[in-house]
């Protein structure tokens, strides 16, 4: 992370965020004094015990109100209701009150912020427009051709796995697969692999809310040297088109075409939203498998055909995202009688719906051939879902078909020591996974 000071950031925002994180870090205190599920899930690193919340929440029933004034749904079909919902919101400004508004812990210099200004933040019609012309980028045809890249790369990470058998997967495997596959899918010279790398390891906490000034600037000077770098990409791509995806997204289509302010802004974007969601499906998935071993045996014993619903079980059980922000535009209906009133903050909880017992039995239990694990909401749905599901699901299967076949003794696959949990909230993982294959 950039240890520079906030020199470029105006005086007045900075006290504003200042003050902004320290209110915010005593309300979410206090609220979790008073046992508030808001103040629970916004703990630094997440709930003390997740599942007992998750599971406190799915027995509230569909909605639940917290003292901080937000709804949290939890369940199955309460999220689906919200997602799918035209009056759910996901512009972070829509609806917001003045006091709100000076409670933002981001930092804001006036030039526009990378995050905020992508797709995922905006609604109909920017949304649509913006989404319907990255996502020929991201069809099942055109990712099913990367395989091989990602083939690659994977075989490429465990070759340089350290010979005396102990290896942290996270940082070998991990964490620079699905780094190394969008750089290399965005035409990223390797030379600056080692750049990207850097940011990587900060990235996790940009989609979280910054808990202090530090942590406010530090991950606003990375986005802004990411969307430095962008722009430098854009440009050359637009000089001078190859076969990367940078350059298919610079095309024009349909007689429309991104501007170099939206082509940068779904970049970062892609690199934020692909890389710290796929670096956990894989450590949290490989340890739920040694800890489940008869599953990772039946999955051993036939990879062809278990591998494709053990990705979407994996989604399930663990899902990377934990929850997203909505607001309503105006009333929403969940459930019978169950209405979030206008310009309400909604959280709903993907983590708990995935372990809703309405819709999957036995929730708890890890099971690679349940019929129905495919109804995870880990990439939600509706207008918003997940543009990067495929890709995210051939490296899990790649990843895992590689790991299987360069080390096909299950039986000695083993967790060597405790994990160490990720920083943040929202995003569920791992940062260390010391583990051993032979
Ligand atoms: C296991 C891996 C992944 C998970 C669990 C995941 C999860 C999600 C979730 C939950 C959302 C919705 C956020 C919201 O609406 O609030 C989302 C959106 C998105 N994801 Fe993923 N993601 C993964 C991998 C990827 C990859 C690999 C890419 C691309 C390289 C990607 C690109 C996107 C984009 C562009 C959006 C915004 C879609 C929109 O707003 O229309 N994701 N993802």
């Amino acid at each position: 992370m950039t240890n520079s000071a906030p020199t470029d950031i105006p005086l007045a925002e900075q006290v504003r965020v200042a003050v902004a994180t320290t209110t915010l870090n005593t309300i979410s205190r206090v609220a979790r004094r008073f046992d508030d599920p808001l103040g629970s899930l916004d703990a630094p690193g997440g709930p003390a015990d997740r599942l007992a919340l998750h599971r406190s929440l799915l027995a509230s029933g569909p909605l639940v109100r917290s003292r901080l004034g937000a709804y949290l749904t939890a369940t199955h079909a309460g999220c689906h209701a919200v997602f799918t919902s035209p009056h759910a919101s996901s512009m972070p400004d829509s609806g917001r009150s003045t006091l709100e508004r000076l409670l933002d812990p981001t930092l804001r210099d006036g030039k526009g912020e990378p995050l905020s200004d992508s797709f995922i933040s905006m609604d109909a019609p920017d949304h649509t427009r913006l989404r319907r012309l990255v996502q020929r980028g991201f069809t099942p045809k055109s990712i099913a051709e990367h395989e091989a890249l990602v083939r690659r790369t994977a075989e490429e990470l465990i070759d340089a796995f350290p010979t005396h058998g102990d290896v942290d997967l996270v940082d070998a495997f991990a964490r620079p697969l699905p780094m190394r596959v969008i750089t290399r899918l965005l035409g990223v010279p390797d030379s600056d692999l080692a750049m990207f790398d850097r940011w990587g390891e900060h990235l996790v906490t940009a989609l979280d809310r910054p808990r202090s000034l530090r942590e406010a600037t530090d991950v606003h000077h990375t986005l802004l040297e990411i969307d430095r770098t962008f722009r430098a990409l854009v440009a050359e791509r637009r000089r001078q088109p190859g076969d990367d995806l940078v350059s298919v997204l610079a095309e024009q289509a349909d007689g429309d075409v991104l501007t170099d302010d939206e082509l940068v802004g779904t970049l970062s974007l892609l690199l934020i939203a692909g890389f710290e969601t796929t670096v956990n499906l894989l450590g949290t998935g490989t340890a739920t498998l040694i800890a489940n071993r008869d599953q990772l045996e039946l999955l051993a014993s036939d990879p062809a055909t278990h591998l494709p619903n053990t990705v979407e079980e994996a989604l399930r059980y663990e899902s990377p995202v934990q929850f997203t922000l909505r607001r309503a535009l105006a009333p929403i209906e969940v459930a019978p009688g169950h209405v979030i009133p206008e310009g309400a903050e909604i959280v709903t909880v993907i983590a708990a719906a995935n372990r809703d017992p309405l819709v999957f039995p036995d929730p708890d239990r890890f099971d690679i051939t349940r019929p129905n694990a495919r109804r995870h909401l880990a990439f939600v749905t509706g207008p918003h879902a997940c543009l990067g599901g495929a890709l995210a699901r051939l490296e899990a299967r790649v990843a895992w078909e590689t790991l299987l076949r360069r080390f096909p003794d299950v039986t000695r696959w083993r967790v060597t020591g405790a994990p160490t949990d990720g920083p943040s909230q929202i995003i569920r993982g791992y940062r260390h996974l010391p583990m051993r294959f032979t």
